[in-house]
């Protein structure tokens, strides 16, 4: 049985101010929910949030990390330091980090290598632009992706949460439906399965992209559905814990 995992991508939002209130306002409802809860502030705000959590059954993840652990890489931030403040959970290849920042499937294989090294648990996010959807790729390419970022890790697949956020669902009020995104996770746990056949039961698949408190509980209803990744709403606390809720 896979327990359900809601995390709230912030993404570029917050100041000092607002995310007092967010992580303390998640932080007083959550032992309420019988999900796992992990919010993921920008770098320079992990600190504060780390605080914030502790004592919580609330976990801290980052959105991003570098591939190297030490060295002359000027403006990154590696796993070992993201682990040694707290974080439990990383996100990798999101697809505006794909899109927006070049990172390519070979950049997420080796992230996500790097983070495991590290004790985190990556995040790995997959998902198809309308533009593969419409042209009848969206399967292929969300394989590829897979097989590119987790393909070799056969003894470590159960250590990994995937993302699945269709690329045109994601900050546009478009979401796909639960039948569309029951047929895309069921098809990630049978990629899943060929890389370790044992463990693709276990691996968590969330649903990202334009997720409410409207929809989240016919999107988790569904049997390859194991919680979600969540942006916009993920920075309105009781939006937020109503969508945690109906994971539980
Ligand atoms: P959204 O973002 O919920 O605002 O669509 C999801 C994400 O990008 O992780």
């Amino acid at each position: 049985m896979r327990k359900s995992l809601v995390a709230g991508n912030w993404k570029l939002n917050g100041s000092l101010e607002s995310i007092d209130a967010l992580a303390s306002g998640v932080v007083s409802q959550a032992s309420d929910v019988d999900v796992d809860v992990v919010l993921c502030p920008v770098f320079v705000h992990l600190d504060r949030v780390s605080e914030i959590l502790k004592n919580s059954n609330v976990a801290l993840g980052a959105q991003n990390c570098s591939a190297q652990f030490e060295g002359a890489y000027t403006g990154e931030v590696s796993p070992g330091m993201l682990q040694e403040i707290g974080c439990r959970f990383v996100i990798l290849g999101h697809s505006e980090r794909r899109s927006l920042f070049s990172e390519a499937d070979q950049d997420v294989s080796i992230k996500v290598k790097s983070a495991l090294e590290a004790g985190l648990v990556p995040i790995v996010c997959v998902g198809e632009t309308l533009e593969e959807r419409e042209q009848g790729n969206a399967e292929a390419v969300v394989e590829a992706q897979l097989l590119a970022a987790l393909g070799d890790l056969s003894d470590q697949l159960s250590l990994v949460v995937v993302a699945y956020e269709p690329v045109w669902a994601i900050g546009t009020g478009l979401t796909a439906t639960p039948e569309q995104a029951q047929t895309m996770h069921a098809f990630i746990r049978g990629v899943l399965a060929k890389v370790s056949q044992s463990d693709s039961e276990k691996v968590r698949i969330l649903y990202g992209g334009s997720v409410k408190p409207e929809n989240a509980s016919d999107l988790f209803s569904q049997a390859d559905i194991d919680g979600g990744l969540i942006g916009g709403a993920s920075l309105k606390v009781d939006d937020f814990m109503a969508i945690c809720k109906a994971a539980g």
